[in-house]
């Protein structure tokens, strides 16, 4: 088969022939149609992720057809047109992952940049018949993230105003989604105008740009604080989220792409009566529940540009260049739909 594989850190995805993978008990070959990237690909190609090895194939998100299964029991599959829920062995928990057996697939199994790709049968999922085989490739890991974070552990009502940070993001373009379709009321921001706008025209209510200096005092002017702020940034930028928070509200957090914050008053937390939550991808049953989600609202992922495979490394590029308003999908083997 055809794949991308990073074979060191800090070099460009090299397109390459490699024996097609077979499927062992319990696992099903797919056959894919269109993948996905996600920040964690460029995180892992800049050196900056624990548990890395070379060579791998990166890749979170699939979306194809199963063509074989290594047991018999399960050819019921083959044929079908599935999306690959990348959160490997979640374990028995709906309140987190098991610390031990998690996986995210991509690394350290090999993901989904390649013609084929082998995953377990209970990582299958049927592809959502409203969206496209781009679309449904757009879907897994940012959608799930963006499920669990907003819905399951933010747990967004009717009539709250809820806070998206960085939305030309892939997990905040589905928080912004998921949150309007729960009846909230949302702002967000961006590095760019351009971003807000758009955003703007999906229904937020507003945003600031983020790079501004009294970006805070901006959004206090535009919403009297927040019930809900979800964050994908963190950096020295969470500390001002907790002044932008309502008391009793909920401030959920679900990446760094700023980095680590190196300080946060707790005054604020204790005295607002700030819950700050954690989250991370989830659990079967919340992959199943936002795919439903997604069915009974109707909601499509955010595309900002499809390449083919083999153009990948370009495709790469640009999400590190933090260009992109939405999902960045590399269309493979003849994908149509
Ligand atoms: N815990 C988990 O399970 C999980 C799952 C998925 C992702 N993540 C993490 O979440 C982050 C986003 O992932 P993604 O795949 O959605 O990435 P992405 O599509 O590449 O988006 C990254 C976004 O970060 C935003 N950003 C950059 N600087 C910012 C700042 N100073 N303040 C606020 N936002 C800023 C940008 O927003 P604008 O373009 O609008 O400026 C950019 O679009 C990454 O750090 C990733 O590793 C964690």
């Amino acid at each position: 088969m055809r794949a991308l594989v990073l074979t060191n850190g800090n070099e460009p995805l090299n397109y390459r022939e490699l024996p097609d993978p077979v499927p062992g008990v319990g696992e099903a070959l797919v056959e894919l149609k269109a993948a996905a990237l996600n920040h964690r690909d460029i995180w892992i190609q800049m050196g900056k992720y624990a548990g890395i090895r070379y060579p791998v194939i990166l890749g979170s998100d699939g979306s194809g057809v199963v063509i074989a299964t290594g047991m018999k029991q399960d050819a019921e599959w083959i044929g079908r047109q599935i999306v690959i829920n990348p959160a490997l062995h979640w374990g028995n928990s709906e309140s987190h992952q098991d610390p031990k057996d998690f996986q995210i697939l991509g690394l350290p199994a090999n993901g989904t940049f390649a013609e084929y790709v082998v995953v377990p049968i209970s990582n299958l999922s049927p592809k959502p018949l409203h969206m496209d085989v781009a679309e449904s490739a757009a879907l897994p890991l940012a959608g799930v993230t963006a499920y669990r974070a907003t819905i399951k552990r933010a747990n967004v009502q009717p009539g709250e105003s809820v806070l998206v940070t960085g939305i030309g993001g892939g997990v905040a373009l589905f928080a912004l989604q998921f949150a309007m379709a729960a009846g909230a009321s949302v702002y967000v921001t961006s590095g760019t105008e351009q971003k807000i706008r758009r955003a703007v025209a999906l229904g937020a209510l507003g945003g600031v740009n983020y790079n501004n200096a009294g970006w805070t005092d901006e959004l206090r002017k535009i919403s009297w604080g927040f019930d809900v702020i979800v964050d994908g940034a963190a950096g020295d930028g969470l500390d001002s989220l907790l002044d932008l928070v309502k008391p009793g509200g909920r401030v959920v957090l679900y990446g760094a792409t700023r980095g680590y914050a190196t300080s946060l008053t707790a005054r604020r937390i204790f005295w607002k009566q700030i819950n700050l939550l954690g989250s991370t991808m989830g659990s079967p049953a919340d992959f199943a529940q936002m795919v439903r989600f997604t069915e009974l609202n109707v909601i499509k992922p955010v595309i900002d540009c499809c390449y083919s495979l083999e153009q990948g490394e370009l495709a790469m590029q640009k999400m590190s260049e933090g260009i992109q308003f939405g999902k960045i999908v590399l269309k493979i083997s003849g994908a149509s739909g």
